[in-house]
């Protein structure tokens, strides 16, 4: 799969370990900085990952800030997108399974790596459960709507 990966300063640290474990799983990654430790905007990064799904140059996103709230709600406001903040090995896999995220947004100041690691493969694997579809719509006619 191709992986968008963006993060601010707060997931900057954790950003090299991340990108060399989604590609050592088989993954290609569009890497969307930040590429730098200096404070930086997290939607910028969102904004980028949140295009290249939109344009289908990948597949799906990973956004790393403090706590994941913040890319969130900033890639949420393009359209087409289904950013979910995860915290856990469960919610990694509903949020694949029920909510077709295309995004995953963790937080790196309240998870380990190694954590994040395993959700990003989780969520990167784990496949949409087509009964959940109507929902799904639902959500694309609110966007039409707004
Ligand atoms: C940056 O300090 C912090 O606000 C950001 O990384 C993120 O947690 C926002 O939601």
């Amino acid at each position: 799969m191709k992986i968008a990966f963006g993060c601010d300063h707060a997931g900057f640290e954790i950003k090299e370990k991340l990108i060399n474990y989604i590609k050592s799983i088989g993954n290609e990654v569009i890497d969307c900085g930040t590429d730098v430790s200096i404070s930086c905007d997290y939607p910028d990064f969102a904004l980028k990952v949140a295009q290249n799904i939109v344009s289908k140059k990948a597949d799906k996103g990973i956004l790393i800030c403090g706590t994941g709230i913040g890319m969130s709600i900033a890639a949420n406001k393009i359209k087409g997108i289904r950013a979910a903040v995860c915290w856990s090995k469960e919610t990694a896999t509903l949020i694949s399974q029920h909510n077709n995220a295309n995004i995953m947004c963790a937080g790196a100041r309240f998870a380990s790596v190694e954590d994040i690691c395993s959700w990003i493969k989780i969520f990167i694997e784990t496949k949409f459960e087509e009964r959940h579809l109507k929902r799904i719509n639902k959500i694309s006619l609110i966007e039409q709507q707004s």
